[in-house]
């Protein structure tokens, strides 16, 4: 007997390459900082997540015929359930706004609801696996594969152009999916940290920052001292994973003003909670230790009485509450994409 090709094999497989592509994108979104690598970030990462819903009526079929075997569908149907939701926010972000439900925004909802999809839908193809043939690098699933991206990015058109022309918040959002709030405003400026942060609060009269070189102590600034060296003042777009921008003045020293010159290695900006992220050196000029926020001293939820500006970097590179910056010799690249403490 001819072993024949399950009808949906090709399905699930395409499916399996849109999930892991808008897996991917979704993380890179976050990465990237400004255009215009992150308006075509995000209009990938659109279109791939629409090529899962232009693969639904075949899918579909698929279900139907799974469903009726006899065997546990929890996994697949949780699945499901979670991957529904996180779309569905996902679109709700990018058209609506920054809506929030009981203090969660939309985009929270979506990344939180992918995470667990994703999960869930490797245990979903570890339980139905489908294999891969050599029949699957065919003209015919060249072309077919063309007209799923076609279809998905008129998807993706029509989507953005119904959100311009009906004048939703969502044709205001900045190219890496945010929306403007509190710009010049601090007051109107939303507090958020890394989801693993707290704010704590500090007394500026017992602050130091303490400056290392290579594990060694080079030096201790006061906070008195900080604010008399803090005289250069920057506009800087912060431009959070959360989903909102602000474009504010922030005044406070250079860090290459603060670090003099450096040679190779990489920078350490620490804070208070234990939160780091690592810097090429070349960015030293351009990074600055800020103390004011407009023209108010920088408040404990802003990341008073010392924070980073990163400017072109997104909001979790501007680390708050900076207790120690440091240099040594491993490379900037040494370190996770994204904070894990
Ligand atoms: C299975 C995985 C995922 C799917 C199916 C998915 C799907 C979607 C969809 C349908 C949209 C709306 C696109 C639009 O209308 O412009 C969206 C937007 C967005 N997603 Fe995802 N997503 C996934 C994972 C992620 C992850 C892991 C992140 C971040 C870590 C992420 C971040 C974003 C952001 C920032 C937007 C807004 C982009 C914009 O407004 O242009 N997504 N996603
Ligand atoms: C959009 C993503 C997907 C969703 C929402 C989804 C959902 C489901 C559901 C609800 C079922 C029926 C229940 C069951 O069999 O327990 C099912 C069946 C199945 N799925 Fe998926 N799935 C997705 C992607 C995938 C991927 C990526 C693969 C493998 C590469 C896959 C392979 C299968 C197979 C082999 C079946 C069984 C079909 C049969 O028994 O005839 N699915 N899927």
């Amino acid at each position: 007997m001819v072993a024949t090709s399950r009808p949906g094999r090709r399905t699930n497989l395409a499916l399996l390459v849109l999930l892991t592509g808008a897996f991917v994108t979704g993380w890179l979104a976050f990465a990237v900082g400004a255009a215009p690598g992150a308006r075509a970030v995000a209009v990938l990462h659109g279109v791939l997540a629409l090529g899962i819903l232009v693969l639904a009526p075949w899918k579909s079929a698929i279900v139907r015929r799974g469903l009726r075997r006899r065997r546990p569908h929890t996994v697949a149907v949780m699945f499901t359930l979670l991957l529904a939701l996180s779309i569905v926010a996902g679109v709700v972000h990018s058209t609506l706004g920054p809506l929030e439900v009981g203090g969660v925004s939309a985009l929270a909802v979506h990344v939180a609801s992918a995470v667990a999809a994703v999960l869930l839908a490797v245990a979903h193809v570890l339980r139905r696996p489908q294999r891969v043939r050599r029949g699957d690098l065919s003209r015919r699933t060249a072309l077919r594969t063309l007209a799923l991206g076609g279809t998905a990015t008129l998807a993706y058109a029509a989507l953005s152009s119904l959100t311009s022309v009906a004048g939703l918040p969502g044709a205001r959002r900045r190219e890496t999916g945010s929306y403007e709030m509190g710009s010049g405003d601090p007051s109107a400026m939303p507090v958020t940290q890394w989801f693993t942060d707290d704010v704590p609060v500090l007394d500026p009269a017992a602050y130091v920052l303490r400056i290392e070189r290579t594990g060694r102590p080079e030096r201790q600034v006061s906070h008195a001292e900080l604010l008399t060296a803090a005289t250069t003042t920057r506009a800087a777009v912060l431009d959070c994973t959360g989903g909102w921008w602000a474009e504010q003045t922030w005044r406070g020293v250079p860090l290459d003003v603060v670090l003099g010159p450096l040679a190779g290695g990489s920078i350490v900006v620490h804070s208070v909670t234990g939160y780091t992220r690592r810097f090429p050196p070349d960015d030293a000029a351009g990074l600055m230790l800020a103390t004011h926020l407009g023209d108010a001293p920088l408040s404990a939820g802003h990341g008073g009485p010392v924070r980073l500006v990163a400017p072109g970097r997104r909001g979790f590179w501007w680390v708050k509450w900076v207790d120690r910056v440091s240099v040594d010799d491993r490379p900037s690249w040494a370190q996770s994409p994204f904070p894990l403490q």
